[in-house]
């Protein structure tokens, strides 16, 4: 099973996880990535079975969309049941790193809200330390250089994501060299510097339940 394939498994696997646990005034929470997309995809041959999303990115919102899904802000939901979305890396106590894709910070606040969260990625993305994968940070324009400065005190070798822009006006610092031992303390850290937004680490907001697509089939972390 090639990584598409393993994408679109753990995909659809996700799909028949939550099914059982949707009613007719349930709302979903959609994540951004290919593998959110493959999830979109098969939740959309589902969408009479519940009644909204609320999205992550203005990409899956289209997305979501183009499928007749119908979107809510997320203001707008009284509840979010579920929330399904990929990563970049996954460690063995379910923390995260995610933001390769650039949405982090609308992520989190889905994450957040919903009741649970599922996680699904192929099977390169379970790692035994986070770190490998450079975490993304998102970063008020202004305070750019600032925000290097401490994050190279960390220990990290910031590097600016060029041309990019995320949905909220910010841009994305790429963060190389870390090995995070403790991600926990290293998430709330950097989220306490001033002018960061949010970072990719999701430790206090991990998942639940993470579902890997391996050569073998779909497996539970
Ligand atoms: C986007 C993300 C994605 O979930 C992450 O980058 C994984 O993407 P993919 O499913 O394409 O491998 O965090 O901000």
């Amino acid at each position: 099973m090639d990584q598409d394939r393993a994408k679109a498994a753990v995909a659809r696997a996700a799909c028949d996880l939550i099914a059982p646990q949707l009613a007719t005034d349930s709302v979903v929470g959609v994540g951004t990535g290919s593998t959110a997309n493959l999830f979109i995809d098969a939740l959309a041959e589902i969408r009479h079975t519940f009644d909204a999303a609320v999205s992550s990115s203005e990409a899956s919102t289209a997305r979501l969309q183009a499928h007749g899904i119908h979107v809510l802000e997320l203001n707008a939901a009284p509840a979010v049941a579920v929330y399904v979305d990929g990563a970049d890396e996954v460690d063995p106590s379910r923390a995260l790193i995610k933001g390769g894709g650039g949405a982090l910070t609308r992520e989190k606040i889905v994450a957040a809200t919903a009741d649970t969260f599922v996680c699904i990625v192929d099977d390169s993305k379970p790692v035994d330390r986070l770190g490998a994968f450079p975490l993304p940070v998102e970063v008020i324009p202004m305070a750019r250089g600032l925000v290097a400065r401490r994050l190279a005190g960390l220990g990290g070798q910031p590097v600016y994501r060029q041309g990019f822009v995320t949905d909220n006006g910010n841009v994305i610092l790429d963060v190389h060299g870390l090995s995070i031992t403790d991600p926990d303390a290293l998430e709330r850290e950097i989220n306490h510097i001033p002018g960061v937004v949010t970072n990719g680490i999701f430790a206090a907001e991990r998942p639940e339940t993470v579902l890997v697509g391996t050569p073998g089939g779909v497996e539970r972390l």
